[in-house]
């Protein structure tokens, strides 16, 4: 393990959001998705200084509290941290997040445009990527810039998609700052980065080149990357980094993993057991599982379809199995988002009018936020469908095995990020084939005991033995290959 180091996170979702109770007394919660998730362990290890986005309004007196320096927080368990939340400008925010960063970035790095319908980039697009984009980057970059003067030896780790222009505004104001940008979510192809116009593909990629080292998870999205830089910039790209403008970025690879003393701890709870006991009194012989954000990236509505078409092949086992998805309702300004939600319900239904019969309901579906429920449906899996169109990593493919207590199966996306890892354990599928998703539920319910127990052991113990300090520990490795340059 590294030593202790001064690191500057840098993400649009903070780690806590911040509310108040009916007796007025200031409430924090866990800030959701996978980043966060992941990100929160580097404060047991180093002096971390986090920057966020002020989301709500309690967030936004948190900032005005943090605006001359960090406010002092602690972590879950127990490491103090420092927090510093930036308020931006409300319409600014709305068009940088509602209109560039999910509906644009997002979709384009999911692929999840049909080219002839959609994307119409028009004026609003631009327009917010010159009144939304590009200022709440600067914001970011100015509160960067403040804590490197605070704390110059720091190194800054920028996240995910929303901040790709900050790290070039820091590096033209602190020419010697460390920097690494990790990027959460897969990377396109560049004939599909081309659908965005010149000018804002090569700012993304300028901007990103502009940091000491650039992260994905896996080997798949750099490979993408490293042939964007060479398509979109005609940067000169060797295996490891890419020089543009003359300076050297390296661009690596470490799948993010996931805690699991947490997790280990987590399914025992109060909470958690609670709910396991509504699960277990409320399930058939087999339960198939998902949990997700109601995000389109994540193929809700496909795997309903497959889990209808398993049905109508296996009268057989009526009765016998349904299906519980959990998700959180995510994005819901966004039109597409709430369409898609929209269109999850539309097909249980559709699923649950065709087979559901006295005493059996084939789909339980719940929208909500809660973590413990999620936790319990892990514990209760026979199979669990993560089926997604394509995903950075999918976080849920790694918590869940590891407290699954039924040997289940995963049916695992061959274009999620942990596929590269856990390919030989799960049963692959492709996400758009329905029916090949239906026949993989049923192999999953009808595998022999042993060869369920073989895989379920295999994919927890790499779990296990991948853990987050390693995933850190190549970051900071990283960092350290990368120094020389900056610091001369
Ligand atoms: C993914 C992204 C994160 C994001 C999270 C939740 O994990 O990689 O950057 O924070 O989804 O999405 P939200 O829009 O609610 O922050």
């Amino acid at each position: 393990m590294s030593g202790r180091r001064k690191l500057i996170v840098v993400s649009n979702r903070g780690p806590v959001g911040y509310g108040r109770a009916p007796n007025g007394e200031r409430i924090a919660r866990r800030g959701g998705g996978g980043l966060v998730t992941a990100l929160r362990s580097l404060v047991t290890h180093h002096d971390v200084t986090w920057i966020a986005s002020a989301m709500s309004d309690e967030d936004r007196v948190v900032a005005q509290e943090s605006l001359e320096e960090p406010i002092a927080e602690i972590a879950r368990d127990g490491s103090p941290y420092r927090l510093k939340l930036v308020a931006h400008d409300p319409l600014a925010y709305d068009w940088y997040y509602n209109v560039v960063a999910n509906p644009t970035l997002w979709f384009l790095q999911h692929y999840m445009w049909g080219l002839t319908e959609s994307p119409n980039l028009d004026l609003g697009l631009h327009h917010a990527w010159f009144n939304g984009y590009v200022p709440v980057n600067e914001t970011f970059a100015t509160a960067v810039v403040t804590e490197l003067e605070r704390q110059p030896d720091a190194a800054v780790f920028f996240h995910d998609y929303h901040l790709y222009l900050a790290p070039r505004l820091v590096r033209q104001r602190v020419p010697h700052a460390l920097t690494s940008h990790f990027v959460h979510v897969p990377w396109a192809q560049s004939d599909y980065w081309s659908v965005l116009p010149d000018h804002l593909r090569r700012a993304v990629h300028e901007g990103l080149l502009a940091n000491d080292i650039v992260g994905f998870h896996t080997e798949r999205w750099r490979r993408n990357f490293l042939r964007t830089c060479e398509d979109i910039l005609g940067a000169d790209v060797e295996d490891c980094c890419v020089t543009y403008a003359g300076r050297r970025t390296l661009v690596t690879s470490h799948p993010i993993a996931v805690d699991a003393d947490e997790f280990h701890e987590l399914k025992d709870t109060e909470a958690v057991l609670e709910q396991e006991r509504t699960i277990a009194a409320a399930r058939p012989e087999f339960l198939v599982v998902r949990v997700d954000r109601t995000d389109p990236s994540k193929n809700v509505v496909r795997g309903f379809m497959a889990f209808g078409l398993f049905l109508r092949m296996h009268p057989e086992l009526h009765g016998r199995v349904s299906m519980l998805a959990l998700l959180d309702p995510s994005r819901q300004d966004i039109p597409e988002y709430a369409e898609y939600l929209a269109a999850i319900q539309r097909e249980v239904r559709a699923v649950n009018d065709r087979f559901q019969r006295e005493g059996w309901v084939p789909v339980d579906l719940q929208i909500a936020d809660n973590f413990a429920q999620s936790v319990a449906a892990y514990k209760q899996y026979d199979v669990l469908l993560v089926n997604s169109v394509f995903d950075g990593l999918n976080l849920v493919s790694k918590e869940a095995p590891l407290v699954n207590e039924r040997d289940g199966v995963v049916v695992l996306s061959e274009n999620t990020g942990s596929h590269e890892e856990l390919r030989d354990w799960v049963i692959t599928v492709n996400p758009f084939d329905i029916f090949g998703q239906a026949e993989a539920i049923h192999r999953a319910l009808t595998m022999e005991p042993d060869e369920r127990r073989r895989r379920a052991q295999a994919i927890a113990r790499h779990v296990e033995e991948h853990d987050l300090e390693e995933w850190i520990d190549a970051q900071l490795g990283d960092l350290d290959r990368m120094a020389p340059q900056t610091r001369r």
